[in-house]
């Protein structure tokens, strides 16, 4: 497997999470290709990093791969960041990062039916041996149930009337593929949607992928859980690609502000977003959103 995924705000990651002591631990709770945890590894030479992933192909390979380049300095665990970090036993940790959602390889070669633009297997899970795969939403919840998940998740006017066209067409038979399920989403909207600049069932498939994956409520619980496991001087960064997660992490960082009676610093007044070069270069990084949350050492 070569990288396929290219790293989002490499700078901007490097410059604003930086350690303070030199035998750091790094938490890269969505390991993916490993890109920000090998430039954490070249900048800080005797950090350690513990990367994180809930796809063991994803994890198996960037250990793999990093661990042959770096040895003992990176660590490699499978399985999902906020279980993990809610069961984590070590010391406090000096930096963590999330770089939220898929990695490019789930789109473009994991055929788990995250492309609409294929026909695979409808799972979507990054995990697929644990819990629903988006074949089982599509085909067993009620059309309502399918409608909220579409508007919640993927922000879509048109939920209501891609999941009444979802619940008609299973009735026939069983929806088990991406290709199937985008033409359906495709048929449902408005022909000026059908045709615009976007494909008309990518916020369906975002939306799907949150709930199978249960991203929200793993964020939130990571939202809490993570700044308290800030050794003085540490470093929270997420990276998100939803308005709706990054809404959560902004007011989630808010809530922890010193200004409002917390104990954390906002450093990113107003998130990092992307050069129009980086967006150029990599039009996945588009939508991207860089906050961070520091904890003051003590006295400061
Ligand atoms: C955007 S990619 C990360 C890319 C990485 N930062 C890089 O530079 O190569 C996100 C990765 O995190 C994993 N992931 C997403 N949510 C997760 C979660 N809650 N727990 C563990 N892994 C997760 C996905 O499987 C995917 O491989």
């Amino acid at each position: 497997m070569n990288p396929v995924h290219v790293s989002v705000m490499p700078q901007e990651v490097i410059a604003c999470l930086v350690p303070d002591k030199d035998r750091a631990v790094i938490v890269d709770g969505t390991l993916g290709e490993g890109g920000h945890s090998r430039l954490f590894l070249q900048n800080y030479p005797q950090a350690k990093v513990v990367g994180m992933d809930a796809d063991s192909v994803m994890a198996n390979h960037a250990k793999k791969r990093i661990g042959a380049d770096y040895g003992e300095r990176f660590e490699c665990r499978v399985g999902w960041n906020d279980e993990l970090l809610a069961a984590w036993e070590g010391s406090a940790v000096d930096i963590v990062l999330l770089d939220l959602g898929l990695s490019t390889r789930h789109f473009f070669e994991m055929e788990r039916g995250f492309s609409f633009s294929r026909a695979e297997p409808l799972d979507m899970r990054f995990n697929p041996a644990e819990g629903k795969s988006a074949a089982d939403l599509v085909n067993t919840l009620s059309a309502k149930d399918l409608a909220d998940i579409i508007y919640k998740y993927g922000e879509e006017r048109f939920s209501r009337t891609i999941a009444r066209q979802i619940a008609e067409r299973r009735r026939m038979s069983r929806i088990t593929d991406s290709l199937d399920l985008a033409n359906i989403v495709s048929l449902a909207v408005p022909l000026a949607v059908r045709h615009g600049r976007i494909h008309p069932a990518t916020r369906t498939f975002m939306a799907l992928r949150i709930a199978v994956n249960r991203e929200l409520e793993r964020l939130e619980r990571l939202l809490n859980i993570v700044p308290d496991m800030l050794a003085p001087g540490g470093k929270f960064g997420v990276i998100s690609f939803h308005s709706l997660e990054d809404r959560m992490v902004k007011q989630a960082f808010r809530k922890r502000n010193r200004r409002y009676g917390g104990e954390f610093e906002v450093v990113t007044k107003k998130p990092f977003v992307p050069s129009a070069e980086e967006c150029a270069a990599n039009p996945s990084a588009r939508s991207a959103k860089f906050r961070v949350l520091a904890k003051p050492q003590e006295g400061e």
